[in-house]
């Protein structure tokens, strides 16, 4: 298994695995998705086991924080630390940019994962405006 930065040519392989191991919404529609990896070159991520997509992670920054969306893994390949590589890979990319701190919001389930990716809690309260 080796990681690979994801380019936009990788899109249709993307969106299939996000559609079976995921989910996919308008925020992952072509256009949207090219202008994210132009504005963050070479800070998303992904798995291949022979030529397949076995995980995720899309990197992000906007010269103060880092963020890190779709940290997926094939629901037939969890457990076996392939998220895990690909939120260090992305997380020592983020801090070679200048990244100081990477906030996550995830749901209660999740909390274990990214304890063991060491992020910690903390007393902010994740808050939302959906449009
Ligand atoms: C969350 C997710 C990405 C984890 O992927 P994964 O490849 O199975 O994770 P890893 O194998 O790298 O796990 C790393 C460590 O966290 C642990 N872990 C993984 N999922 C966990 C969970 N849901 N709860 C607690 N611990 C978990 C692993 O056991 C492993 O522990 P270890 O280092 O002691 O062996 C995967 O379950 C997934 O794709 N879920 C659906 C998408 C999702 O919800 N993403 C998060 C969006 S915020």
């Amino acid at each position: 298994m080796n990681i690979k930065t994801i380019v936009i040519s990788d899109y249709d392989n993307l969106i299939s695995f996000w559609k079976k191991h995921y989910f996919v919404n308008e925020m992952d529609n072509f256009e949207r998705s090219k202008l994210f990896l132009s504005k963050n070159p070479s800070l998303s991520v992904l798995m291949e086991d022979k030529g397949k997509i076995v995980g995720t992670v899309l990197g992000s920054f906007d010269v103060r924080r880092g963020y890190l969306q779709k940290v997926v893994t094939d629901k037939n390949k969890r457990k076996k630390g392939v998220a895990k590589k690909l939120v260090e890979e992305t997380i020592k990319r983020l801090r070679k940019l200048g990244a100081i701190y990477v906030p996550i919001n995830c749901e209660e389930e999740i909390v274990g994962f990214y304890s063991k990716c060491g992020f910690k809690k903390t007393k902010q309260v994740p808050m939302n405006i959906n449009f």
